[in-house]
């Protein structure tokens, strides 16, 4: 084991005390560089981590420049339509292909010495090609490519250890969750809108995952936006108060690997504006109740919070989906991209309301980010005394037969995966209510 084992007084970064209902994380988890040189070799070299959505490369040719786990990879669709993953160095020197975020084009030419490949990996062309010997092979020196490529329903992810498990063993019960939000495309399916956000905070990459699906910190972090939500008309206490159906009104559930969820009969957002978008809306919701059953369309419309372990976030919670992904680049630093996901060819009027809404609610300086931002860099802030504070309490609902959206079940279950791999601790479920 590394040296981060060296200290005795830490076996494992987590106390998970069951009787007593008390867990705890070091947080030197969140601090010292050997935990996230740790995380990079037995956490991000190990598991499936997202690299785009199957609509961002929608035409032959499309191309899109992604760093995953610190590789620049190119995420593309070829010209028999296969979608793609290579590594963004070019095979002579190494020089990166793509240099700009996202374009089309048949040939990835590389600007330092001019070797060309087409959308398939194939080297095309060079300068000079009769300086090199006989020996000289263009298809060995084709792009280099992730050793695992896989999908689900249109999200692609790369895997950076050849043998790990194949991705949907891998999503086990996180792909049902998924499967919530893909029907919501119907049959024309679902896309991810234009308009990336991209943005950096000083905190610990795992201070996100934490922030992603803790509904625990909404109403005191944005309080302002909650005001403002009651201002508008809609009543919080008739979405969030006692279900008149007797029925849960939110819920958190451990899906395995690591993967976790909270989920709720409500969404967080204003209403929609009297009209043709909330028509629209109306219509498409009852399709759900007609093609899935009135119980899966309760929960399809319904809102999720989604963590694919270890850094893919997917939302349904204020007017629309949203893809998350973030990279650590320090122990407190890392950078997040996130993307809004849409039904395909849905009313014009809707869609506009959707990309309005993610700009100024999840935007880097939207109406709720900067609130999590704040929180979160402060939370870092505070960990600079964690040698002399170690521990921060992540026990809330612990004792709970039904742990709830403000509970913090599927934080835990985030954490003891993290240990498992990290550590080596043995995991095992609370609820396990898959
Ligand atoms: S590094 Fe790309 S052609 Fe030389
Ligand atoms: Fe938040």
């Amino acid at each position: 084991m590394s040296t981060v084992m060296s200290t005795p007084s830490i076996r494992s970064f987590v106390v998970d005390d069951r009787d007593k209902g008390r867990f705890r994380v070091n947080r030197r988890a969140m601090v010292d560089p050997e935990v996230l040189a740790l995380e990079r070799e037995r956490v991000f070299d190990r598991c499936w981590l997202y690299v785009g959505h199957e609509s961002e490369v929608a035409a032959p040719h499309d191309f899109r420049a992604r760093t995953v786990a610190g590789r620049p990879l190119i995420f593309t669709r070829n010209g028999d339509g296969h979608v793609q993953v290579f590594i963004n160095s070019c095979t002579h020197r190494g020089a990166l292909l793509c240099r700009s975020k996202a374009g089309n084009g048949r040939f990835l030419r590389c600007f330092y010495h001019a070797w060309t490949f087409d959308t398939s990996g194939k080297l095309v062309a060079l300068p000079d090609e009769d300086a090199y010997g006989p020996s000289f092979d263009r298809e060995e020196l084709g792009l280099g490519a992730p050793p695992r490529v896989e999908s689900y329903r249109g999200f692609w992810f790369v895997n950076y250890d050849a043998d790990a498990v194949d991705l949907v063993t891998y999503l086990g019960s996180a792909a049902p969750v998924l499967d919530l939000f893909c029907d919501q495309g119907l049959e024309d399916g679902l896309e991810i809108l234009g308009g990336t956000h991209e943005y950096s905070l000083r905190a610990n990459w795992k201070l996100l995952v934490e922030n992603s699906f803790d509904g625990y910190h909404a109403m005191p972090t944005h309080q302002r936006y909650m005001e403002m939500v009651q201002a508008s008309g809609v009543d919080l206490s008739r979405r969030f108060g006692p279900s008149p159906d007797g029925l849960p009104r939110s819920w958190a559930r451990e899906l395995g690997n690591g993967h976790g969820m909270v989920g709720g009969t409500a969404g967080l957002g204003r209403d929609l504006p009297e009209g043709r978008a909330k028509a629209y809306d109306a219509a498409r919701r009852a399709r759900y109740r007609e093609l899935f059953g009135p119980e899966r369309a309760r929960e399809m419309n319904g809102s999720r919070n989604l963590l694919i372990f270890p850094n893919l976030i997917v939302i349904d919670l204020v007017m629309g989906m949203v893809v998350r992904t973030f990279e650590p680049l320090a122990p407190d630093y890392q950078h997040v991209t996130a993307w809004q996901l849409a039904p395909r060819n849905e009313d014009p009027e809707l869609h506009a309301l959707r990309l309005d809404n993610f700009l100024t609610f999840w935007g880097p300086g939207g109406l709720a980010t900067p609130d999590d931002v704040e929180a979160l860099e402060c939370c870092q802030r505070g960990f600079a005394a964690a040698k002399e504070l170690a521990w921060s309490d992540i026990s809330r609902g612990m004792l709970k037969a039904h742990p709830n959206s403000t509970d913090e079940l599927q934080m835990r279950t985030f954490w003891r995966r993290w240990d498992q791999l990290v550590n080596g601790t043995a995991m095992s479920y609370e609820h396990r209510d898959a």
